[in-house]
């Protein structure tokens, strides 16, 4: 079986000697020596001035939208997981969705000012798979119409633009630390801002609005995250170079084994470097694609329609139309791409895929 992704996990020594240590201090959660050691390992990896390490990339989405106060209406993309969108409902905030571009897949900047009303506070973008968004355009219209922007960069571990991590554009850029990841931390993920006002906004926040033992400024949240999770990223942070090459090398392999299919695929944006987090295709009609991924299925292979449905079209949304993403939404699929995945596991998912075009008719 060959499943669409498959978690790292490092040498069992290296995570267990973080744990004799925890046992040694008894120090389990609450902004201890290891998170802080990871948000400092984290910054100078990815070179950022500020990053605090929070539960998940959920949470790391909802405090960014209190944190820059927003209200009324956030301008956001279709095509993203679901969080995307329900973090600004659970923020009591109304989503107004403005379709992708066809080749990027990232929001179109070309449709955002049409959508922008007196009510609208933020555009949320996700930079889908790790690819940026159109980072200038999306800032340019932010600071004609005065808009904060948050970026869910959820996929985005190693992903530059212009040279710097992509982290490090928009008021805040969210990120996930999830199991599934690239890189991990079990659970986890990361809120990074340019603004320390900001930042000290949010770890207050993070922390049920502590200002001291007996002083709360704000309403907070439980964000933090525990020192086992801060072991687990600290572990894989030494490894994160090897994944982002051995991934590079899958996507090679998948992209020239592929090349004669009737498939598109997303097209990176420019001015940017990508991970390889996923590996997307698209068919060109629904009814391809749902075929081809029980055909893969039937041979142990599975894939994941990735994201399906377009999230305009959650039951909890009222009824809206997004052509683009909805028509992508049902023809995309993310083959199985992972950390240790063998050349041959990628050949003979491409066999199947090649032999799937040849007899499907
Ligand atoms: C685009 C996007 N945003 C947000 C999230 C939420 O992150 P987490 O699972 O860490 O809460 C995910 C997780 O898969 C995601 O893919």
């Amino acid at each position: 079986m060959i499943n669409v992704t498959s978690p790292f996990l490092p040498p069992k020594e290296e995570y267990l000697a973080y744990v004799d240590e925890i046992w040694k201090r008894n120090w389990l959660t609450n902004n201890g020596p290891l998170v802080n050691e990871l948000e400092l390992q984290l910054k100078r990896y990815l070179q950022l001035d500020h990053l605090l390490f929070v539960n998940n990339g959920t949470i790391a989405l909802q405090l960014a939208i209190r944190a820059l106060d927003l209200k009324g209406e956030i301008i956001t993309t279709p095509f993203s997981f679901v969080a995307t969108t329900t973090a600004i409902l659970w923020e009591h905030c109304t989503p107004v969705f403005v379709d992708i571009d066809k080749d990027t897949f990232n929001i179109d900047p070309k449709l955002i000012e049409q959508a922008i009303t007196p009510n609208t506070s933020a555009i949320l973008a996700t930079h889908v798979f790790g690819n940026p968004c159109d980072i200038d355009a999306i800032d340019a219209i932010a600071k004609k119409h005065k808009l904060k922007v948050i970026y869910d960069a959820a996929h985005c571990f190693g992903t530059e633009y212009k040279g710097k991590s992509v982290l490090a554009y928009g008021d805040v850029s969210c990120i996930s630390f999830h199991a599934t990841k690239l890189y991990h931390s079990t659970e986890g993920g990361g809120v990074v801002t340019n603004s320390p006002d900001i930042l000290k906004k949010m770890a207050r926040m993070r922390n049920f609005g502590h200002a001291g033992p007996y002083n709360f400024e704000g309403i907070g949240i439980n964000g933090k995250n525990s020192e086992f999770h801060a072991a687990m990223g600290l572990c894989n942070l030494k490894y994160a170079d090897d994944i982002l090459e051995d991934r590079a090398q899958s996507h090679e392999l998948y992209n020239l084994r592929l090349a004669n299919l009737p498939l598109t695929q997303q097209k990176p944006t420019s001015h940017s470097t990508q991970n390889h987090a996923y590996y997307p295709i698209v068919f060109n009609s629904e009814e391809t694609c749902v075929a081809a991924a029980k055909e893969l299925e039937k041979q142990g292979v599975y894939t994941r329609r990735y994201f399906y449905p377009s999230l305009n079209k959650l039951e909890y949304i009222p009824d809206t139309h997004c052509k683009v993403s909805q028509s992508i939404s049902e023809r995309i699929l993310c083959l199985p791409i992972y950390h240790g995945i063998s050349e041959a596991e990628i050949d003979m998912i491409c066999r199947y895929l090649k032999r799937y075009f040849q007899y499907k008719s």
